[in-house]
Formats: C-alpha cells, sequence, structure tokens
C-alpha cells in the first residue's frame, strides 16, 4: 500500500508516522517549506510524547517521507489523507473548508495526470480533517470538476471519510489502539482500500464501523460534542457542589463508577479548550441550525464554558481578596491540557488576559507552551521553571495538570511566596497536604479552605 498524508500537523503528522509503523508506505505533504525542511531534519514541528522516535525509526525504513509536492506524493498512490486544519470560521463559527477544498482541487489535479499515465488506477481521497456533514460531498465535486476534459475517468477515484479521534498528548497511543475506526464510503472498493490500510488494527480486531459518509462525518462531531458536554456538567456540578459544601472529587467518583456514566471526562477544572471542542462544537451548531434542527444541549455547553473560563478569572480575584492590581500571580501551566504544545483556545488565552486588564503581574511557566504563549500573550513574564514562577508572587495558579506540577515541594513554594496561597483550578492537590504544608488552597467544587489548619 501506498498513501499520501496531507497536511502535518498534529493530526496529519501523527497519522502519516503511524500509517508507515503499520507497514504502508507514506508520503506527507505540507505546504509549509520550514515545517518539511524540519522534518526532513528529523526536527519535530510539534511537541507530541513518541513522535520523534517513530518518525526516525521510519524514516530510516523507508517508510516514510517528506515533500512540499502534493502531486509528487499523490501519484500511485491507494489513498491520500486530506488532514489540513478546519479552524472556526471567522464572524459565523462555521467550520472554515478552504484549506479543505484547496487541498482537494490540488489532489483533482494530480489525480487527473495520474489517471493520464494510469488508466487503470484507483485512488480513495480520504477526510481524515473534522468536517460538517456534506463536505465529503463537496469534496467529491470539486474531483470531478478538477478534470481536464474528463480527466478521472468514472470509478477512477472515490471519496471516503475517516474521522480521526486521537488526543493530544497521547496520539500516537490513540491512533495505534484506538477504541473504534470509523470509515464512511459508498464502494467496496474504497472500503477495501481502507482495510488494507488499517489491516493491523483490522486484524487485531479493533470495532470498525463501516457507514455512509455523512454518517461518519457526523459521528465525529457528536462524539466531540458529547465529551464537551460531559465535561460542563461536571464543571456545572462543581458550581452547585461549592455552594452546598459537597465535594466534587467524591459526586464524580460517585456517579462515574456507575456503568452507564462511566469516570472518563469527569474532572471540573477551568472550563473545556484546545484546537477541537470549542470549535467542533459551535460548527456542530451551525450545522443544525442550516438543517432547522434543534441542537439546544451544544448551544448552551458552548455558552456555558465561554461564561466559565471569564468567571475562572473572577474566582482568581476573589480568592486574591477582591482584587489582584498590583498584585503578582504565578500560573503554572498555559496549554488546554497537558502534554502538548498546543495553546489553541486555551483557556488561560481567556484567563490571564484578564487578569493582566485587573492590573495583575503575572509570572508564567509551562513546559512546553512557552514560545507559542509568547506570541499570543506577551504582556506577561515567561518563568525557567514553577520556582521561579513561585517566587514573589502574591498567590499561584494551577491551571495545566502537567505531572510536573502533582509533586512540586509545597514547602519550598510556600516560602517563595509573599502570600502563601494556591488557587488550583485542576484538583490535582488535597486541601489536607496543602492545610499541612501551611498553604491556603483555593480549588473546583470543594469546601473553600483559605486559612491553613
Ligand atoms: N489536533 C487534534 O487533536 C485533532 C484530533 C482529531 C481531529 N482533528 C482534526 O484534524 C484536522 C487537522 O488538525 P490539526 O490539529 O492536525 O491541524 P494543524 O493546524 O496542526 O495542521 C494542519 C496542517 O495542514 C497544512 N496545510 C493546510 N493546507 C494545506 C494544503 N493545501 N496542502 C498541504 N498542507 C496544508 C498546514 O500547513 C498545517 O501544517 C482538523 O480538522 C482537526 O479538527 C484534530
Amino acid at each position: 500500500m501506498r498513501i499520501a498524508v496531507i497536511g502535518t500537523g498534529y493530526v496529519g503528522l501523527v497519522s502519516g508516522a503511524c500509517f508507515s509503523e503499520f507497514g504502508v508506505s507514506v508520503v506527507c505533504v505540507d505546504k509549509d517549506e520550514d515545517k518539511i525542511a524540519r522534518l526532513r531534519r528529523g526536527e519535530m514541528p510539534i511537541y507530541e510524547p513518541r513522535l520523534e522516535a517513530l518518525v526516525a525509526a521510519n524514516a530510516a525504513a523507508g517508510r516514510l517521507s517528506f515533500t512540499t509536492d502534493l502531486a509528487v506524493a499523490v501519484k500511485g498512490a491507494d489513498a491520500v489523507f486530506i488532514a489540513v486544519g478546519t479552524p472556526s470560521r471567522r464572524g459565523d463559527g462555521h467550520a472554515d473548508l478552504s484549506y479543505v477544498f484547496a487541498a482537494a482541487e490540488e489532489i483533482g489535479r494530480a489525480l487527473a495526470e495520474n489517471q493520464a499515465n494510469d488508466p487503470g488506477g484507483y485512488t480513495v481521497v480520504v477526510t481524515k480533517s473534522t468536517v460538517p456533514v456534506g463536505t465529503g460531498r463537496q469534496v467529491a465535486e470539486i474531483l470531478r470538476r478538477t478534470r481536464p476534459n474528463g480527466g478521472v475517468p468514472e470509478g477512477g477515484a472515490d471519496v471516503a471519510s475517516n474521522p480521526e479521534f486521537l488526543r493530544e498528548g497521547s496520539a500516537i497511543e490513540d491512533f495505534m489502539r484506538p477504541d473504534r475506526v470509523v470509515i464512511g464510503a459508498d464502494s467496496d472498493r474504497a472500503r477495501e482500500v481502507m482495510r488494507q490500510v488499517y489491516r493491523p488494527l483490522y486484524l487485531s480486531e479493533t470495532p470498525m464501523l463501516f457507514t455512509d459518509i455523512e454518517t461518519a462525518e457526523l459521528v465525529k462531531y457528536a462524539a466531540n460534542a458529547f465529551l464537551a458536554t460531559k465535561i460542563t456538567f461536571i464543571n456545572e456540578i462543581a458550581d452547585l457542589c461549592e455552594r452546598v459544601g459537597a465535594d466534587i472529587q467524591d459526586v464524580a467518583r460517585g456517579i462515574g463508577l456507575d456503568g452507564r456514566i462511566g469516570r472518563k471526562f469527569l474532572h471540573a477544572g477551568p472550563g473545556f479548550g484546545g484546537s477541537c471542542f470549542p470549535k467542533d462544537c459551535q460548527a456542530l451548531v451551525r450545522t443544525a441550525h442550516e438543517a432547522a434542527a434543534d441542537l439546544a444541549i451544544v448551544e448552551t455547553v458552548v455558552q456555558v464554558n465561554e461564561a466559565r473560563k471569564a468567571r475562572m478569572a473572577d474566582k482568581i480575584i476573589a480568592a486574591c481578596g477582591g482584587t489582584v492590581a498590583g498584585k503578582t500571580i504565578a500560573v503554572l501551566g498555559l496549554t488546554f491540557k497537558p502534554n502538548t504544545d498546543d495553546m489553541r483556545d486555551s483557556p488561560s488565552l481567556a484567563i490571564l488576559p484578564r487578569l493582566a486588564t485587573a492590573g495583575a503581574a503575572i509570572r508564567a511557566f509551562d513546559p512546553a507552551g512557552i514560545d507559542e504563549a509568547r506570541n499570543l500573550m506577551p504582556e506577561l513574564v515567561y518563568c525557567d521553571d514553577a520556582y521561579d514562577a513561585a517566587a514573589g508572587a502574591d498567590a499561584l495558579v494551577l491551571l495545566t495538570e502537567w505531572n510536573e506540577f502533582r509533586a512540586l515541594d509545597l514547602a519550598r513554594i510556600g516560602r517563595l511566596l509573599a502570600t502563601p496561597l494556591i488557587i488550583d483550578l485542576r484538583n490535582i492537590y488535597q486541601p489536607a497536604e496543602m492545610a499541612a504544608a501551611g498553604l491556603s488552597y483555593v480549588s473546583i467544587g470543594r469546601p473553600p479552605r483559605l486559612s491553613p489548619a
């Protein structure tokens, strides 16, 4: 099998590396010349655990290569995966499909050329990007339209949908051992190519859902909207816990042990962010509006989550005695979750500028996100580690649950802080251990303990 992957971002690069690990010959394409040059040198353009070694091994084995020339990559490919970005469209929040359509046009031209040289050739064009229902059909139309004077003969190409469910931070494990693979396709031939591409997973009996293209497209949005709803639900229950003196950790455990509910995605926090949930929920709401369907739950989830991120700044200000003007706040964690450098739609981007506007000086540290954060929030002071950030601060805010923040030397933090106050928006510490260390502690959905015991 030979495949091309268009787009070498979080999804394209991981997919390309993992498919090559499956034994498929993969050419990864990006129009970003700098990215391709770095990849050819073995440098990763993103932070993702285990990725560098996987890319190096498969590149050395000759199964994985990188190019900016899409036509070369598509030549003779059994499948071409579109893995370009689908950000929120400015203005209305729908998915911006311009990158997908631009890639489809280029693929169409390359396929027409292939077909002229090899009339019996066959290629499946697969959308792996998260795309709204109906996009696969539009890609098929672009492929048809792009044939110069007839171009790709009937049967020379099919489209398929293969949404990706990997999580940044554990992307390789997720890709290699997915809970399921979803494939939307109309023809037996396309389904067979997809089975071959995923052969190791097929053989290891990973559940494979074969369905139509529209259904596959919707599965991805429904999955993300459901997970975002689960997070938002537990966040609201956490707020209620604070009002009534209950403990959200125990409530989450108490409901999560019910197999019908499940324990995952029941961690109360500052609100969901990242490159997928916010934009995908918004795009799903747009799809529903266009289809005149009511999607009140998802619409509410988007609103509640946005409001929550703003309220987290108020929570920090309240914990600091009602004002942060002239105060210094140490912040640990800037990315939307641990083990990634991705800053897209991170809660920190909603919370920290509000604190700065309220007069706080912010000393921040993140293990992987600082380079990107510096571009987005130049007003912050960036520190070398957690202790550097804490030095002289009036409060320390835990914003992302990186492992290295789970085992801080609390006595040292207490000595470094000007005021011994920790605001833990991820509930990674126990109130009792904070009290034992002499630190005031504010967390999410647990009875406040503002002064040490
Ligand atoms: N990031 C995730 O965790 C994740 C998980 C599942 C699904 N997705 C979906 O996968 C898609 C890609 O997401 P991402 O985070 O990898 O995006 P990304 O922004 O990290 O990467 C996109 C890449 O595509 C390249 N590109 C754009 N147009 C191109 C073209 N015409 N030819 C070649 N390269 C082109 C860009 O230069 C960029 O490197 C999105 O639809 C996203 O919603 C993302």
